[in-house]
């Protein structure tokens, strides 16, 4: 079935790796946020309603992939407010747009909602606790989603990189650059995710749920498999620039610290995604590989 996409956060990296999926059954708009900003409302309402009137012009099922949000997690402990604003009201304005118009809407989220004291991988049923003023207002965009009326799934993720924006890949390459030697976390543990595999999965999800055959679980779980802590990352990542991996040193957490408090344990389990009949997704360390192939 044709599509047409709505993707706020058009910009982002997730959003440029979702807008590059577009081919001639998937038509993708994805504004950057000073064409489609969430937190106005009279915006909101227009462009779904732009995308419902395409559609019907078009013949292709319409559908929201909502990646915009305010991700600066040290900035929102001193800017919650706007934090929010971006987080939990637009997502509760454009949900609501996509429940009068009966559009299906996939908003993301992430593993920043769960405490982060686990030892085994999260499930979606597991109980939240953020600690950081991000994760408070994207559990807080979750509910505003989850109870709009909307056809409508949160699918957390984690960890991203792409090849737009800012990102933990582009980092320690550029570090790998300008340092002999540098110190990375090695007690805290996530599932890094490339944008590109995680656009992928979304576009799949949208499919389903566009034919009206969206999965019956509504929170799904969606990173590149598997974990490892940042600094066996950031090593990774010196091993496909052709860098000496042992030029990377690990260090604490209490080493290293930073205003919003990060989750020492993040791993989000996949068995949701794969018992919803999803792809399941490639390794964390074939991901990687995968995107310096492709630079
Ligand atoms: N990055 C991660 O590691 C990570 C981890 C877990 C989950 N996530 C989630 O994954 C999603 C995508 O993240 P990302 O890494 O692609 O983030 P990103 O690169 O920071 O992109 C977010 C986009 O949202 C836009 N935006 C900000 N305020 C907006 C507003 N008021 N209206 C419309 N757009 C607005 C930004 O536009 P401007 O640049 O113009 O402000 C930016 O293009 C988000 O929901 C994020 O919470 C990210």
């Amino acid at each position: 079935m044709p599509l047409t996409v709505l993707v706020p956060g058009g910009s982002g990296q997730l959003g440029r790796d979702l807008a590059a999926l577009a081919s001639p059954s998937v038509d993708v708009v994805a504004p950057g946020s000073a064409e489609l900003d969430v937190t106005a409302t009279g915006q909101v309402l227009a462009a779904v309603r732009a995308l419902a009137e395409r559609a019907a012009e078009t013949g292709a099922a319409p559908v929201v992939i909502n990646a915009a949000a305010y991700t600066a997690v040290d900035a929102a402990e001193t800017d919650e407010e706007r934090a929010f604003a971006v987080n939990a009201d637009g997502p509760r304005v454009l949900a609501a747009a996509c429940a009068s118009r009966r559009v299906p809407l996939i908003h993301v989220s992430t593993d920043y909602v769960f405490p982060g004291d686990a030892s085994a991988p999260y499930e979606p049923s597991d109980k939240l606790g953020p600690r950081s003023a991000y994760g408070r207002t994207k559990a807080a965009g979750e509910d505003a989603v989850l109870g709009s009326g909307a056809s409508s799934w949160v699918v957390r993720t984690g960890w991203l990189y792409g090849r737009s924006g800012t990102n933990f890949v582009k980092t320690m390459a550029s570090l790998e650059a300008s340092r002999d030697t540098l110190s990375v976390v090695d007690d805290q543990v996530g599932g890094p995710t490339w944008t590109a595999d995680l656009a992928a999965g979304l576009l799949e999800l949208a499919s389903r749920a566009a034919a009206g055959e969206g999965p019956a679980q509504r929170v799904l779980h969606c990173t590149n498999a598997g974990a490892v802590s940042w600094c066996g990352f950031a090593r990774a990542v010196f091993s496909h620039l052709g860098a000496d991996p042992s030029r990377v040193h690990p260090c604490t957490t209490a080493e290293y610290p930073r205003p919003a408090p990060r989750p020492a344990y993040s791993v989000l389990s996949p068995a949701s995604w794969v018992e919803a009949g999803l792809t399941p997704m490639r390794p964390w360390d074939e991901a990687l590989e995968a995107y310096f192939a492709a630079e």
